[in-house]
């Protein structure tokens, strides 16, 4: 028999990339389609050691399968020298950075109340804001789309799901502006600044909680307390933090993704047309190209919790380990073609990888969906003629890539 263990690459075998992760270079599509025609796996350095990066979507189900993986807890935060106060609160109770039964009976009662039917039922609000903001700016010149449009579509529909009053919209949109960052990398110099609106915007959230405790009124929050009481086995803090968790993970990554696809599309007029032709036919196909071509959650980092062996290397346990959702979004094994932006693909996968795999994969998918089809398809059929105003908008790298600027003028 042959000796497969003297076959297997260990884990120095693996190839390293002398690569920032935090530079423009970092997500450049013509370097991952270069090196992973050459290897499965890379290593690129992070912190005083390196983290592999997995390149193929192959490889996607055994890195975040339980069995061989776990999710990143607060050492993240930690690396990043923040020990205790408002922002690692948030991220040790909230349902992303949890693992195994913690995790389930975190991510349960949210599940169970933000389904899939009451996202949809959200198809027509998102509509109608869509066509609220175009209706404000049609005809009268250049605008900031990210600030204006892009940033209100989320913030308004979540608002509406929590029931939150209008006159309120102005501070909650503040609030997610000011707090987003703590999902990701925080920048220190801001740190006070960020705890200081965490605060404020916690005491908000647990005010809503009460409300709907003492007088429930059939919205999802007033199902969520149900929720969370006939389970019983949830901490008042980590009640509010799941709240303050959908805000925020739904918030910049939607943001950004709406920018990219509508750019993608306006950059290729020929398929702006056809959506123009026919929104409602194409707005979902047009969405999940957007979602491949330029994904805004740029990977899926865990660690091994035994040694693995991927792709005939051996990565021994406590590995920092990543899913570049960057490059597996562009892997011809899967995608005909994939460095053409084609909203006529038919090999979209039916899980789409922008939104994760396994356990933790998007509890706002459905959202996320309707928010991107909607404003896509309001856009084609309101203003058929907008066009980008000056440079197009380019993806910031980082955990969650965010867009530099975006004007537009709709027409
Ligand atoms: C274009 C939009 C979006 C993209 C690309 C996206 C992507 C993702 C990805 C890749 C993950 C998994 C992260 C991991 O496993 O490490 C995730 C998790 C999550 N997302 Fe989204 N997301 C989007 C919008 C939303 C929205 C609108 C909401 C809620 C309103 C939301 C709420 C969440 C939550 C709560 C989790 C954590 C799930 C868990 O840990 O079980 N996301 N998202």
């Amino acid at each position: 028999m042959a000796d497969t263990a003297t076959a297997l690459k260990t884990y120095n075998d693996i190839p390293v990339l002398d690569w920032d992760l935090q530079n423009p270079e970092a997500s450049s599509y013509d370097l991952f389609k270069e090196i992973r025609a050459q290897t499965p796996l890379v290593r690129v350095p992070m912190g005083m050691g390196s983290m592999v990066l997995a390149l193929r979507a192959r490889m996607v189900d055994q890195i975040v399968s339980p069995e061989n993986t776990r999710q990143l807890e607060t050492e993240l935060k930690m690396m990043q020298g923040i020990f205790d106060g408002p922002i690692l609160d948030f991220v040790a109770q909230v349902m992303l950075f949890a693992n195994g039964d913690v995790h389930q009976r975190r991510r349960q009662p949210v599940a169970r109340t933000f389904a899939f039917k009451l996202m949809e039922a959200m198809r027509p609000k998102a509509a109608a804001v869509a066509a609220e903001i175009i209706d404000d700016h049609l005809g009268k010149g250049p605008v900031d789309f990210l600030k204006d449009f892009a940033a209100q579509m989320p913030a308004r529909i979540i608002a509406d799901i929590l029931g939150i009053p209008r006159v309120d919209l102005p501070v909650f949109m503040r609030w997610i502006s000011d707090t987003a960052e703590a999902i990701g990398f925080v920048d220190l110099s801001r740190r006070a600044d960020i705890e200081q609106s965490l605060t404020e915007f916690n005491a908000y959230v647990d005010q809503l909680l009460a409300d709907r405790r003492s007088n429930p009124r059939g919205d999802f929050l007033s199902d969520y307390v149900a929720a969370t009481a006939a389970s019983g086995n949830l901490t008042e803090q980590e009640i509010r933090a799941q709240v303050v968790g959908l805000i925020l993970a739904g918030s910049d990554t939607t943001r950004n993704s709406m920018c990219m696809t509508l750019s993608q599309l306006l950059h290729h007029p020929d398929q702006w047309e056809a959506l123009c032709a026919d929104p409602d036919g194409l707005k979902k196909k047009a969405s999940e190209e957007g979602l491949r071509y330029e994904p805004v959650v740029s990977g899926i980092p865990r660690v091994t919790t035994r040694e693995l062996e991927i792709e005939g290397f051996l990565i021994p346990p406590g590995a920092i380990t990543m899913v570049s959702i960057l490059s597996v979004l562009r892997d011809p094994e899967v995608y005909a073609d994939p460095e053409t932006f084609n909203i006529h693909r038919t090999d979209q996968q039916r899980w789409h990888l922008a939104f994760g795999a396994g356990a933790h994969r998007c509890a706002g998918e459905a959202l996320a969906r309707v928010e991107l089809e909607e404003t896509l398809a309001a856009i084609a059929r309101l203003a058929p003629n907008t066009r980008v105003v000056g440079a197009a908008p380019r993806l910031n790298p980082g955990a969650i890539r965010t867009v530099d600027q975006m004007q537009v003028e709709f027409a």
